[in-house]
C-alpha cells in the first residue's frame, strides 16, 4: 500500500486550523480572558432576511409531496443560474447557464479544478496568497513557481514573459493583501496567457467589496478572459454563507486547452463526483441577488467595511504602515518593530488578547506582516481597536 508521498511536504496543518489550535490552547489556559478573533475570515452578521425567508420556503417545500426535491442537477438549479447570470448582465458580461456551476464554495472548486490538468503542468502562484492554493498543487505533486507580491509592486505582480507557467492563480481584491488588479493590469495577464497557452485561475471571491467602480470585480470585463480563465466566486463575504455553503464557477464554452473543452471536462467531473448543492441553500442563494437580496447583503458589506475604515484608523494613529481594507475586508499591515509575523501573532494574543493571521502563513513575502479581518461585530471591532491603541 502506497500513500500519496506528497502530502509528507505539506506544513504540519492547515495555516487557520493552526491558529485555531493556538487560540484554544490560549483560552484554555486563560479562561477568564475575552479573546477577539480577527483571523480567519468569517463572517459574523446573519443571513439577511431575504435569504432566510426563501430557505424557510424551501424547506416547507421540501415537506410537502408536490414540492419535494431529491437529486438537483450536479451543476446546480435553473433558478439560481439565472440570478447568477442576470448578476453579471449588469456588468456587461453575458453568460449562458451552461457556463455556470453552482457549487458549495470557492475553497471546493479552486481545489477540485485541478482535476482537469495533468501533474506536469507548471503552476504560477503569487506569494503572499490564500494557502489552499500552494496546498492543493502540493498534494498533487506539481511544481509551483512563485511570483513576488511585495511593496514595490503594491502586492500586486504584473506577467514576467521570461517565466512559463501552465496554470496561474489571481486572487483580485486579493486575499490576504486586499490589493486589487486595474483593468489595465488584468489585461497584461490575459494576454500573457494567451500568449503562452496558459489558464488563468480567478479568485473573485471579494469582488462585493470592490466600491471603486473604475476597478474590475470579474476577470471576464477583459476582452480574451472568455478563452484563457475560469472565475471561482463565493457568497461566503458577498452574502455571510460561510456556513451554509455556496458559490458558483464560470467556465466559458470558448475556452479550450490542449484541445478540450474545459467546460466539458467540469461538467463531465462534477456529474461523477459531486451531487449538488441542497435546494434549500440554492433557494437562499437565489435570494441573494434579489433586489431585496442585494440591498440587504449591501448593508452587510458596508457594514464590515466601516469596521475596516475604524482598523485602518488605529493603524494610522499607531503609525503602522498598512494597506488593503479599502475594497477589501482585509487589512494587511506591517508588524511593528521589526517583529516576524508569529511574534506579532503571539504579542496581540497574549497582550491584547486579539487573534489575526501572520502574513508568513500566506508565504514567504508575508513574514514581517499581519492581516486583520473586519469581518467581526462592530462591538468586538472597537474592542480590539481600542486595545490596541492602548
Ligand atoms: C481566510 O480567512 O483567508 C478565509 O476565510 C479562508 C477561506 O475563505 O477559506
Amino acid at each position: 500500500m502506497n500513500i500519496n508521498q506528497n502530502y509528507n511536504k505539506l506544513e504540519q496543518s492547515y495555516l487557520f486550523s493552526t491558529i485555531a489550535k493556538k487560540v484554544a490552547d490560549f483560552s484554555a489556559a486563560n479562561p477568564r480572558e475575552k479573546i477577539i478573533r480577527m483571523g480567519i475570515g468569517d463572517v459574523t452578521l446573519p443571513l439577511c432576511d431575504a435569504v432566510v425567508r426563501a430557505m424557510q420556503e424551501a424547506v416547507s417545500d421540501m415537506g410537502k409531496k408536490e414540492s419535494f426535491h431529491g437529486y438537483g442537477p450536479e451543476q446546480g438549479y435553473d433558478f439560481l443560474k439565472n440570478a447568477v447570470a442576470g448578476y453579471y448582465a449588469q456588468r456587461g458580461i453575458g453568460l449562458d447557464n451552461n457556463e455556470i456551476f453552482i457549487s458549495d464554495g470557492a475553497k471546493s472548486d479552486l481545489g477540485n479544478i485541478l482535476d482537469l490538468f495533468a501533474v506536469d503542468n507548471t503552476v504560477l502562484i503569487p506569494d503572499p496568497v490564500y494557502p489552499v492554493y500552494v496546498d492543493t498543487n502540493v498534494m498533487a505533486g506539481r511544481t509551483i513557481v512563485y511570483m513576488d507580491a511585495n511593496e514595490e509592486n503594491g502586492f500586486l505582480p504584473l506577467p514576467d514573459e521570461s517565466v512559463r507557467a501552465d496554470i496561474i492563480y489571481l486572487c483580485s481584491p486579493n486575499n490576504p493583501t486586499g490589493a486589487v488588479y486595474s483593468h489595465d493590469a488584468l489585461k497584461k495577464w490575459v494576454d500573457y496567457a494567451l500568449g503562452n497557452h496558459a489558464i488563468l485561475l480567478f479568485d473573485a471571491a471579494y469582488e462585493a467589496f470592490i466600491s471603486n467602480s473604475e476597478l474590475p470585480r470579474s476577470i471576464y470585463e477583459i476582452k480574451g478572459a472568455e478563452k484563457c480563465a475560469i472565475e471561482f466566486c463565493s457568497l461566503s463575504k458577498t452574502a455571510g454563507f460561510t456556513g451554509t455553503r455556496c458559490g458558483y464557477t464560470i467556465v466559458p464554452m470558448t475556452l479550450e486547452a490542449g484541445g478540450a473543452s474545459l467546460n466539458h471536462m467540469w461538467l463531465r467531473r462534477q456529474t461523477t463526483k459531486f451531487n449538488g448543492v441542497p435546494y434549500m441553500v440554492q433557494r437562499g442563494a437565489a435570494a441573494v441577488f434579489s433586489k431585496e437580496g442585494q440591498m440587504q447583503t449591501r448593508a452587510a458589506i458596508d457594514y464590515y467595511k466601516e469596521n475596516a475604515r475604524l482598523i485602518a484608523s488605529a493603524m494610522q494613529k499607531m503609525g503602522i504602515w498598512y494597506t488593503g481594507g479599502e475594497n477589501s475586508p482585509y487589512i494587511w499591515l506591517k508588524c511593528p518593530d521589526d517583529m516576524t509575523s508569529w511574534e506579532y501573532f503571539d504579542y496581540l494574543l497574549t497582550e491584547k488578547k486579539v487573534v489575526g493571521t501572520p502574513g508568513a502563513g500566506f508565504g514567504k513575502n508575508g513574514e514581517g506582516f499581519f492581516r486583520l479581518t473586519a469581518f467581526g461585530d462592530r462591538e468586538n471591532t472597537a474592542e480590539a481597536v481600542k486595545r490596541l491603541l492602548s
